[in-house]
């Protein structure tokens, strides 16, 4: 049922952790399944020089949320703020359609993290700036 890329980000997930002072930092809960996830970000010249993450859920939060760190450790702003959770499905070689939605749990995350960074430092949102609604997630 799963690929073995998510089996592995689940069995030996990247950058687990948490970041003292992080730049950045957001928090998400699926309301409907109780998982939780927090990611933490350390931004210098606008590159997310690292990133880490704390998931409290099922394996394809946890493998998704381990890809996404991998995934804009090392990029600019930019570059983070066009990661979708399809990209990281993909990434992962394919989720179950049953659990898509464990992967919005990264995108808003990381999103809530950026934008946590932004209001800090008082940059205006990126025009276009989106997030996904996990609690809107219908499927
Ligand atoms: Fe809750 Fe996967 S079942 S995030």
């Amino acid at each position: 049922m799963y690929s073995e890329k998510v089996m592995d980000h689940f069995m030996n997930p990247r950058n687990v952790g948490e970041i003292e002072n992080p730049s950045g930092t957001g928090i998400v809960g699926n309301p409907k399944c109780g998982d939780i996830m927090q990611m933490f970000l350390q931004i210098e010249d606008n590159v997310i020089t690292d990133v880490k993450f704390k998931t409290f859920g099922c394996g394809a939060a946890i493998a998704t949320s381990s890809m996404a760190t991998e995934m804009v450790k090392g990029k600019t702003i930019e570059e983070a703020l066009k990661l979708t959770n399809k990209a990281v499905a993909e990434a992962l070689d394919g989720l179950p359609p049953v659990k898509m939605h464990c992967s919005l749990l990264a995108e808003q995350a990381l999103k809530e993290a950026l934008e946590d960074y932004f209001t800090k430092n008082n940059i205006p949102l990126p025009e276009g700036f989106t997030k996904p609604n996990v609690e809107e997630d219908e499927d």
